[in-house]
């Protein structure tokens, strides 16, 4: 099929997420490997996002198409309440990469739906109905996973669930909670345990995080702030949800984001990197008192395809490449790389205003006066983006513009080299935002 036809077709009878589905003009891809995507006819785009900053070992892997391939020839499905090999290695092996008590898992079909299962877990657990949640994050677009969620994806999908209580971060949009990280954590935590205290403590089954916010700013928190957060919870007996969909498997150059804070939480949800999307799944990640308490009561939550054993084989081969070829190890080493070019981008271009990056989770800040204001106002726009969109695909780079944010999140496996060819690609696009710069 030509590129024409298949845009045709999808834009005729399929709706596209977060568009209007009759003003998109989405990129025709037909195969992929490593960090490439190829057009029907050749073109090459480098994925400088890992698509949506999931497919972290790199597109095409013939170990992880051979092990799905090898599951569907045994057993393409079993219903959730059947035991399986594939179920018994992963969950074993899953128990033994996860830190601390860590080891009961829950399977989803994604981001989700973990945590939605989560909220549940958390909530049939403690026997409390409120969650706390932070506004710069996403959690999903399910009903649960969006009402937690803070960005404006979430105001056309309101009202929405029950009990929700929504704080700022440590690092809000605008206002500032201090000058260091020990006076951000200081302020952002007694203002979090005031809150509590408004809510009844009695009354908060969990509080939900990213653990390094992805599309609200690739976010590390402040150092001290996940031990300090993980302590205040417990005080109250509120327990900490680490949403690691996007930040888990190896992304920030660890293993799980948390591990940088050196904390671990009572509840881990995990999708995207898990299997590198080549399969949908998502995991609730639970630590032994939750578990404990779900073998002696109900868990009241499921889905046909939970445990589905093409998606387990799919996770279970993405491991295997992880640990084989060091990709978390690649991960840390070409962060250092990508903040070295971040560096000279923002030296070199007036429209920079900051960079951040932690392993190969990263993104480049624009601004678009002297002043410092971000070029986008919150949920606002810019006319200069969609040049830029324009020119990234036009020159072979596929990412993700976030309203002021050039995403660079590429797959773990990527090479100095191809990070030289992106930010060749970027230096020479942000020549364009510069243009517009208002001094
Ligand atoms: C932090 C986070 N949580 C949850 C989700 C939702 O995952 P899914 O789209 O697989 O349902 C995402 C997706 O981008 C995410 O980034």
């Amino acid at each position: 099929m030509s590129s024409k036809e298949m845009v045709d077709l999808c834009l005729q009878h399929s709706l596209f997420s977060w568009s209007a589905t009759g003003k998109i003009d989405p990129i025709p891809v037909a195969r992929a490997e490593g960090v490439y995507l190829y057009s029907p006819e050749g073109q090459r785009w480098l994925d400088w996002n890992s698509q949506l900053m999931s497919v972290n070992i790199g597109h095409g892997h013939p170990h992880v198409v051979e092990a799905i391939a090898a599951q569907a020839k045994s057993l393409v499905f079993a219903y959730p309440g059947m035991a399986t090999e594939v179920r018994a290695r992963l969950s074993k092996r899953l128990a033994e990469l996860c830190p601390g008590d860590l080891n009961t898992f829950f399977y989803t079909l994604g981001g989700a739906e973990a945590n939605e299962n989560a909220i549940k877990a958390a909530r049939q657990y403690s026997g409390r109905h409120k969650i706390l949640a932070r506004y710069r994050s996403y959690h999903g677009a399910t009903h649960g996973g969006i009402s937690l969620t803070g960005d404006p994806r979430r105001w056309p999908n309101e009202p929405g669930m029950n009990g929700v209580v929504r704080v700022m971060d440590p690092h809000p949009y605008e206002y500032s909670f201090g000058s260091n990280d020990e006076e951000v954590v200081k302020n952002n935590l007694t203002y979090l345990e005031e809150v509590i205290q408004y809510e009844n403590p009695k009354n908060i089954a969990a509080m939900f995080i990213e653990t390094v916010t992805g599309t609200n700013g690739i976010l590390p928190p402040p150092k001290g702030y996940l031990k300090g957060l993980k302590a205040l919870l417990e005080k109250y007996g509120i327990l900490l949800v680490c949403d690691e969909v996007m930040a888990g498997w190896g992304r920030t150059g660890k293993r799980f984001a948390f591990e940088h804070g050196d904390i671990v939480p009572d509840i881990v949800t995990m999708a995207k990197g898990l299997t590198s999307s080549y399969m949908p799944l998502g995991v609730m990640g639970v630590s032994d008192k939750i578990a404990n308490h779900f073998r002696e009561n109900v868990f009241s939550g499921g889905l046909t395809y939970n445990a589905h054993p093409m998606c387990l084989s799919a996770a279970m081969a993405v491991i295997d490449v992880l640990e084989s070829e060091k990709l978390i190890e690649n991960s840390a080493r070409m962060g250092e790389v990508m903040q070295g070019h971040m560096v000279q981008m923002k030296e070199k271009h007036r429209s920079v205003l900051t960079h951040r990056n932690i392993g190969l989770f990263g993104a480049i800040e624009l601004r678009k006066n002297a002043k410092g204001e971000r070029l986008v106002p919150y949920a606002g726009a810019h006319p200069v983006i969609g040049k830029l969109n324009k020119f990234f695909r036009d020159n072979g780079l596929f990412t993700v513009i976030s309203q002021s944010l050039v995403m660079c999140n590429p797959p773990l496996c990527i090479t100095e080299q191809q990070m030289n060819e992106g930010f060749e690609i970027i230096d020479r696009g942000l020549s364009l935002v510069d243009e517009v710069f208002e001094g």
